[in-house]
C-alpha cells in the first residue's frame, strides 16, 4: 500500500465527473487500498478518487464502523434532513454547516464486482452523500449554508 498525494481545492480535476468503473482487476484494488491508507493516514471518515487525482466512480468511508468500498454508488431512499459541520481533505482549514438527508441507503459493487447495500443514518449519510458529491465534481463549500473559521464541537 501507498500513501497517495491529496489535491486540494482549486484544482481542476476535482471539478470534474468521475467515471463509472467497468473493470474490477488489481488495478482496482491497488487504488482501494492506497485510499483506505490514504484516509487513515488524514483521519479521514472518508474519501473519494478524484481528491487523489483518479476521475473513477471509487468511495471509501469509515465513519468508526470500519472502513466500506463503494464503486459505482447511487444514493437511494433520502430521508429526513441534518445540518452538520463538515470538513474535507481536499479543503483544509475549512468547516461548514451542510443541510443532508438525515438517512439514506447507497447501492454499490465492492472490489469482486459484486452488489452491495448498505443504509444508515447520521455521520454514516453525511460521509456517503458528501463523497458521492465528490464523484460529481463538487465540493460541501458549494452547498454549505454558514462556514465558520475554527472545527467546533
Ligand atoms: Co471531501
Amino acid at each position: 500500500m501507498a500513501l497517495r498525494r491529496l489535491l486540494f481545492d482549486g484544482d481542476e480535476t476535482l471539478r470534474k465527473r468521475s467515471k463509472e468503473v467497468t473493470v474490477f482487476d488489481d488495478k482496482l484494488n491497488i487504488l482501494l487500498d492506497d485510499m483506505r491508507e490514504t484516509m487513515e493516514h488524514a483521519n479521514g471518515v472518508g474519501l473519494a478518487a478524484p481528491q487523489i487525482g483518479i476521475l473513477r466512480r471509487v468511495v471509501v468511508i469509515d465513519v468508526g464502523d470500519g472502513v466500506i468500498e463503494l464503486i459505482n454508488p447511487v444514493i437511494s431512499n433520502e430521508k429526513g434532513c441534518q445540518k452538520r459541520l463538515e470538513g474535507c481533505l481536499s479543503v483544509p482549514g475549512k468547516w461548514g454547516y451542510v443541510k443532508r438527508p438525515e438517512k439514506l441507503t447507497v447501492k454499490a459493487q465492492n472490489r469482486f464486482g459484486e452488489e452491495v447495500e448498505y443504509s444508515g443514518s447520521d455521520l454514516f449519510a453525511v460521509a456517503v452523500s458528501h463523497e458521492v458529491d465528490h464523484l460529481n465534481g463538487e465540493l460541501f463549500i458549494d452547498k454549505a449554508y454558514e462556514m465558520v473559521e475554527e472545527e467546533q464541537e
